[in-house]
């Protein structure tokens, strides 16, 4: 998490970096900080909360190099102390950074011995001590050395007050762009783009340096210079705005009416050579985290029902617990909206350390797990700003059902299914039925808890609904498998206890009803999502009958409640508190 964002040329470089950072926003968004060269002194300005409300004329820092960061806190509360960029005892370095530094107690005792003066409680700061302590050696080497003490997943940018800057990467993704005569080096392109769409990409283990009007890159391990390619992205400047909508999730949930078409819109014959990779491949695991991690486990129920073939899904995170079954014949399909989760990477490296190959399905063209995977299919939900996933997930849903019936010989039939979804999509999502929903917000927004339920094909669906009313609504909302409320769930349900049941028009229809029976005969308040109405639902919200494409259905007026709840509560649906966009943390 947490965004970074350099730049050295010949222009004002603080406005550049202000509006950089509001594009890295997503990353984190508790506090952010600038720093920036002039008169060779180094000048900072902090703030808590999120830099979208920075007013750029009252940060009067000027000169033509800057760093800048946007925080989300790992180390140490959320005040301007702790916000980057971090000096050193002398103030002539300044360092900004996004990771965890995992010896850091130990780092800052040795460097407190040392007579090191630390003034907050940020991990990152022992980097910027033990840059002043390295500095003797030149600016590249005491990077160098600095980048290979740290333990941990990091990216740093260092700036002296000479002007110049050098930064490192290690495991949290890093780009240097390239303009006329000026360099920028940020967490992600977009944070640049308005201005060069030329990029070089900096690979794990290596570190740059900008000094003069030249940017060298070397390997952290060996020192040695590194020769690199300059890219032409071909992406237009981050358009995403918000137009009409009041807010990107509500824009995002509506925009599901295009992107799905865009999702299945895949390029077929990769589609059945992949499905072809995962019938023979010894053990395929489909891998990601939060959401993502719900649509693996959708994959799971999606091979086993309509190819009959066993795949395992498995949180990112609980993924070190079966590596020892990789081997060089397992397949990993990595799922990631960003392609930056730090847990998935990690998954990634592990699965091929052993020489397995690995397939991701992403949503963000040109980030890091697309250029580490051995393929990638890009799902084609468009900029997903809202930290709330929405439209990503139902278009990785849509693709891991396209290669479920490629897996079965049956692609022109999951097409034909998926085709006739999104039709009904676009049908559905109209303002009626927002109002619908709205009503029903209406009726849980004082709630404490709400629980939903489904099988099968639903099941994760069940647990990816309880994330999106967590996130946007802070209620605690829970999912549970149909038949597992009465080994213990079942007794938090009293009098007027909200329960969502997600029945399909499946083979486990019946029982999700007879599930949802039995809560209400205990009190329970019935909400119905599903295809028909049944005397069991005290509220119906009717969705089209999708047959195996009935997750994206199911959960796409969840999102709706979520983000009503949201603003009926009068909380930001875009930016909940403690979260971020791109994980980049374990
Ligand atoms: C979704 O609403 C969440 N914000 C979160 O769970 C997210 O899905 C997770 O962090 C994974 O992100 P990724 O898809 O970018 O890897």
């Amino acid at each position: 998490m947490c965004g970074i964002i350099a730049y050295k040329g010949p222009r004002e470089a603080v406005p550049i970096v202000i509006e950089g950072l509001k594009k890295l926003e997503y990353r984190g968004y508790d506090s952010w900080g600038v720093a920036s060269v002039s008169g060779k002194r180094i000048a900072v300005h902090k703030k808590v909360g999120k830099v979208g409300k920075a007013v750029s004329s009252e940060i009067r820092l000027k000169g033509n190099t800057a760093i800048a960061h946007t925080r989300w806190g790992t180390h140490g509360g959320i005040t301007e102390k702790n916000a980057h960029p971090h000096l050193s005892c002398d103030g002539k370095y300044a360092v900004v950074h996004n990771g965890i530094v995992e010896n850091y107690q130990e780092l800052k005792k040795k460097l407190i011995g040392e007579g090191h003066k630390f003034v907050s409680e940020s991990d990152t700061e022992v980097i910027v001590h033990l840059i002043e302590k390295e500095a003797g050696k030149g600016l590249k080497n005491a990077v160098q050395k600095v980048a290979g003490e740290l333990k941990g997943r990091s990216a740093f940018v260092v700036m002296t007050a000479e002007g110049e800057i050098a930064a490192s990467r290690k495991g949290s993704p890093l780009i240097a762009g390239k303009g006329n005569g000026e360099y920028y080096i940020a967490s992600d392109i977009p944070a640049f783009l308005e201005h060069t769409n030329k990029v070089m990409y900096v690979d794990d283990n290596e570190m740059l340096v900008i000094e003069d009007s030249e940017i060298k890159f070397y390997s952290i391990a060996t020192g040695k210079e590194i020769q690199k390619r300059t890219v032409e992205i071909d992406w237009k400047s981050e358009s995403a705005e918000k137009g009409d909508y009041k807010h990107f999730l509500i824009k995002e949930i509506m925009e599901q009416k295009d992107t799905l078409w865009r999702a299945i819109n895949q390029d077929e014959s990769k589609i059945i050579n992949v499905a072809n990779e995962i019938k023979n491949a010894y053990g395929t695991f489909l891998v990601g985290c939060g959401t993502a991690g719900k649509v693996c486990m959708t994959g799971e129920y999606l091979f086993a029902k309509i190819a009959a073939k066993h795949l395992n899904h498995a949180i990112a995170s609980e993924f070190p617990s079966y590596e020892p079954f990789l081997t060089s014949k397992t397949l990993m399909i990595a799922v990631s909206q960003s392609g930056e989760t730090a847990d998935v990477l990690e998954a990634i490296e592990s699965a091929k350390s052993k020489k397995a190959k690995v397939i991701s399905l992403l949503n963000v063209f040109g980030s890091t797990m697309m250029r580490v995977s051995d393929e990638f299919f890009i799902v084609n939900a468009g900029t997903e700003k809202a930290v709330v996933s929405t439209k990503a997930t139902t278009a990785q849903l849509a693709v891991l059902t396209l290669l479920a019936y490629a897996a079965a010989g049956k692609l022109g039939e999951g097409k034909r299914l998926l085709l006739d979804t999104a039709s009904a999509v676009n049908d559905m999502l109209n303002p009626r039925y927002e109002e619908h929903i709205r009503k029903l917000a209406e009726r849980l927004r004082s709630n404490e808890n709400i629980y939903i339920i489904g099988r099968s094909l639903n099941y994760p669906m069940a647990l990816e609904a309880a994330i999106k009313i967590q996130e946007t609504s802070y209620i605690h909302a829970e999912g549970f498998a149909g038949g597992e409320l009465k080994h213990g769930p079942i007794a938090l349900i009293s009098k007027g206890t909200p329960c969502i049941a997600l029945v399909a028009n499946d083979h486990v229809k019946d029982e999700t009803i007879s599930n949802a029976m039995e809560i209400k005969s205990r009190g329970g308040y019935i909400i119905g999502i599903s295809p028909e109405n049944n005397d069991v639902f005290d509220y119906w919200i009717k969705v089209p009958d999708a047959g195996n494409a009935s997750p994206i259905v199911n959960i796409i007026p969840i999102q709706i409640l979520a983000y009503q709840l949201a603003v009926l509560k009068g909380l930001d649906p875009d930016m909940p508190r403690n979260l971020a966009k791109s994980v980049t943390v374990k």
